[in-house]
């Protein structure tokens, strides 16, 4: 037992699983009598949970190592770590550029995060990158009780796919998928704590094929086997999985779509553009049709289901055909969501000093035309709602007095006023009013 409790705060960049891998480590920290706190002046320990994606997420890192220095000189004693992405691209050199930093940690590490942080503590300024062999998730303690109703659950990690622009097969690594058994156990663990909706994650989630559990015959589970296993775990309502791509769409996973009621109609694919010399370029292994076939088998299944994508304009060689591909795939398509991103030279990315570099203003200017016909879809997508019933399931109380506010099954913030609301309750919700962001609707009966 630690004799005297100490402060951690973490501040977590980038995707879902920076967000989950964050609350991993906070229970970590939490076994060695570690207490998180929001307030860096309190803080003991400080770990920025970082993201390599775009060159503005990786530099923010340093500018923010830069912003807690005054913090340093007044607590000579706070330790600082870098985790994540950053820490895994870059390793030692972290050390060189900030003296500030006394640890740094890859993703895959983060069991060894005890061990160095009382390195650090005694003086040393420890690098841990290693891919290690045994499953990190084995060596970290339970998850604690959950205050909130829905929680992230990583399965699988990692990416073959190699994108042309993407640096994630190089900080996460090759696609490693958890065993299914733990997966359920997990999840079981939450659920008994109050989760109601679990999102499974993975950089390629639906790429995950993981060991079935023996009482259930072992062999090879898809996500779909998964998510139907999980459908029968009592008291969880609610399931969810992100990010997909479009090549591992598997058919039992779409018809997943069309009968089982736990899995919820919608679903983030990216596609990152509608040219197919550019798709080509980017290495993605698709064509713009054979997405659009694909969402329309998805959307045979389940046709109230509600798309997000990514995009990226900008890449090497784009030219204004190419970018009027995109925006014609992106009307075919009609998105309820998306997020899209000017093309971010990365370090080490095949892509980096290819021909034909697009000049910031034209990609600046093709980022805000997509934009503002993505943004359009998502009213269109709100509008569309008003006058329908959802399930909302309840997270947290609203700005107005006895406003709560949840999630719609299509993952739509919805705020209602209701006495009996509280977090962790599914209620039916008519959709009386919507803005771009959130929905606003009463109670059903
Ligand atoms: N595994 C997921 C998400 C990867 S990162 C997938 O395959 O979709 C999330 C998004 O960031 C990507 O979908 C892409 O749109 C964007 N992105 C990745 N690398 C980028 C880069 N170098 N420049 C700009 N955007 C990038
Ligand atoms: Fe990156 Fe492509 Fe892998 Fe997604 S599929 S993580 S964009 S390399
Ligand atoms: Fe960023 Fe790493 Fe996620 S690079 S998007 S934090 S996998």
């Amino acid at each position: 037992m630690a004799e005297t409790t100490k402060k951690l705060h973490i501040k977590t960049y980038g995707c879902q699983m920076n967000v989950y891998d964050s609350e991993r480590m906070a229970e970590a920290m939490g076994a060695q009598g570690y207490e998180l706190t929001d307030d860096v002046g309190q803080a003991d320990m400080v770990l920025l949970n970082t993201c390599h994606i775009r060159e503005k997420a990786a530099e923010k890192v340093y500018s923010d190592l830069g912003r807690l220095r005054p913090f340093k000189e007044a607590k000579p004693d706070l330790k600082i770590g870098v985790a994540g992405c950053v820490a895994q691209a870059e390793g030692e050199e972290i050390l060189n550029r900030s003296d500030l930093v006394d640890l740094v940690v890859g993703s895959q590490s983060y069991h060894k995060l005890p061990e160095l942080v009382a390195r650090a503590r005694n003086g040393a300024r420890p690098v841990e990158t290693e891919f290690p062999a045994e499953d990190k998730f084995d060596h970290l303690p339970a998850r604690p009780r959950s205050s909130r109703p829905t929680a992230f659950l990583t399965v699988q990690e990692g990416c073959d796919k190699f994108c042309a622009f993407c640096v994630v097969p190089y900080t996460r690594g090759a696609e490693v998928s958890r065993p299914a058994g733990k997966i359920l156990d997990e999840a079981r663990a939450l659920v008994e704590k109050g989760v109601k909706e679990v999102t499974l994650l993975g950089q390629n989630v639906n790429a995950y094929h993981g060991a079935g559990p023996s009482d259930q015959g072992g062999g090879d589970w898809g996500l779909a086997r998964l998510a139907r296993a999980l459908a029968k775990v009592d008291g969880l309502e609610r399931i969810r999985y992100t990010t997909s791509h479009p090549n591992d769409m598997e058919d039992d996973l779409i018809a997943a779509h069309g009968d089982e009621p736990k899995l919820m109609p919608y679903l983030h694919l990216p596609v990152q553009s509608g040219s197919d010399r550019i798709l080509k370029a980017m290495n993605r292994k698709h064509t713009a049709e054979s997405y659009i076939r694909l969402i329309e088998r998805i959307r045979a299944a389940r046709p109230d289901l509600v798309l997000s994508g990514d995009f990226i304009v900008g890449f090497p060689g784009e030219t204004d055909q190419d970018f009027a591909d995109t925006m014609a795939l992106i009307r075919e398509v009609n998105y309820g969501m998306a997020y899209s991103f000017k093309y971010s030279p990365r370090p080490g990315t095949p892509a980096v000093g290819r021909e034909g570099a697009v000049p910031a203003e034209i990609a600046d200017a093709r980022l805000q035309q997509l934009q503002a016909l993505l943004t359009e879809q998502q009213r269109a997508c709100q509008n569309g709602m008003i006058g329908r019933e959802v399930s909302v399931l309840f997270e947290k109380k609203g700005r107005l007095e006895g406003q709560w506010v949840g999630k719609s099954d299509y993952l739509q913030a919805v705020h209602v006023r209701g006495d009996a609301l509280a977090p962790g309750v599914l209620a039916r919700v008519r959709i009386t009013g919507a803005s771009t962001n959130s929905l606003a609707g009463e109670l059903i009966g």
